[in-house]
């Protein structure tokens, strides 16, 4: 095997592609390459994982491993996807300023989101800004540490949503047609289930997990009756939590593969502002009025007086719930945090959402190829 250092373009195993090498599809053109070969979770990687731990020390300036850069390549992605809806939700429903630039606001939407919560265009903001911090950061680290970035531009040709206030320009996502699983409401607030322990969990609104919902404006005309606003208005607080409760549980599931040190810094450094997003949603869908959409028939109910514990709006904070195995005490914790298929299980997730509707075959293809490499770093241990 050859050392990092031999040559400026060399990694351990190979497979690492240099800075600046990538595909039509913005996805290095080398790792799809080596994953051609190494197909298979693990195959080919068993003599390198010897040579990762020994990285763990070196300076930051030495070249990631295969695996690493691949779960880092990994969450950048997934955190270009969050920034692309984050900011459609903030050009209509946040706060327009030199921060998180574009958009003019659509007073209507803005006003029933604040029926939630009067800060809830500066929330929105504030998580958009976050999501473009953290892929910016993820993307640099990247080519930092000898490996390429991530680029999704190409895909953005969705079209944006036709209400004034929203720019017109081509998204990777689309907010008009979720199906939303609120099935994390019940899970956090369960003694004694674990979704890791193969344990299912009841929608709080089960009219958003089936159907097609529209969580910002599609045009002007959704701006009537109000308790059709209302309820896209509540329709996105509540996508908003399903959103950040999947980054909470990201970051602390691929960390159990992250090898080096500092790279496994960053994993546990970025994953913790997921939770608290996570923590400041679910606090404010659970101020979603409840309503019956005049328009589609969506209901939402009223969670706030619901006398079934695992419904009941103000139990925030996670419940303790079992965690490993049945046989240990209950703790109160993220949940889930199975390693195994993480990636590919992020990529259904939201594909299942209706975040994707209308994206080409090739950003389905570039997404999961980007996901395989990631769920083929090898664990730890
Ligand atoms: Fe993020
Ligand atoms: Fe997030």
């Amino acid at each position: 095997m050859r050392s990092a250092t031999e040559s400026p373009n060399a990694s351990l195993d190979g497979t690492v592609a240099a800075p600046g090498e990538k595909s039509e599809t913005g996805v290095s053109r080398r790792s799809f390459l080596a994953t051609g070969v190494a197909a298979g979770v693990g195959v080919g990687l068993a003599p390198f994982g010897r040579a990762a731990s020994a990285l763990a020390d070196r300076p930051a300036s030495s070249k990631l491993s295969k695996g690493d850069a691949a779960i880092l390549r990994f969450l950048a992605a997934a955190e270009i996807l969050e920034t692309d809806f984050w900011q459609q939700y903030n050009e209509l429903g946040g706060i327009q300023d030199s921060e998180v630039p574009g958009g003019s606001g659509s007073p209507t939407y803005t006003a029933a989101l604040e029926v939630l919560d009067e800060d809830m265009p500066q929330y929105i903001h504030d998580n958009t800004e976050d999501e473009f911090t953290h892929f910016t950061f993820l993307n640099a680290y990247l080519e930092s540490r000898g490996a390429d970035a991530v680029d999704l531009k190409e895909f953005a040709t969705l079209p944006s949503s036709k209400a004034t206030g929203a720019q017109q320009i081509g998204r990777l996502t689309n907010l008009m047609q979720l199906t939303v699983d609120t099935s994390w409401w019940t899970r956090y607030r369960s003694h004694t289930k674990n979704p890791d322990l193969g344990d299912s969990f009841a929608q709080a609104v089960p009219g958003l997990a089936k159907g097609e919902h529209p969580a910002i404006p599609r045009t002007d005309a959704d701006l009537k009756p109000e308790a059709h606003i209302q309820a896209i208005a509540n329709t996105a607080g509540f996508h908003f939590a399903t959103i950040e409760q999947g980054g909470t549980s990201l970051y602390p599931s691929v960390a159990q593969r992250v090898r080096d040190a500092e790279a496994l810094r960053v994993v546990l450094s970025i994953g913790p502002t997921e939770a608290m997003h996570f923590q400041t949603w679910q606090d404010k869908a659970g101020n979603a009025p409840a309503l019956t959409d005049p328009e589609t028939g969506l209901e939402f109910p009223n969670l706030k007086e619901s006398s079934n514990e695992e419904l009941k709006a103000n139990l925030i904070m996670p419940e303790p719930a079992p965690f490993l195995r049945r046989s240990l005490p209950i703790v109160s914790i993220v949940r889930p945090t199975n390693t195994q298929g993480i990636a590919m299980g992020v990529v259904e997730f939201l594909t299942e959402m209706g975040l994707f509707k209308g994206q080409s075959k090739g950003f389905f293809e570039a997404l999961k190829e980007l996901a395989r490499q990631a769920d083929a770093a090898r664990p730890r241990g």
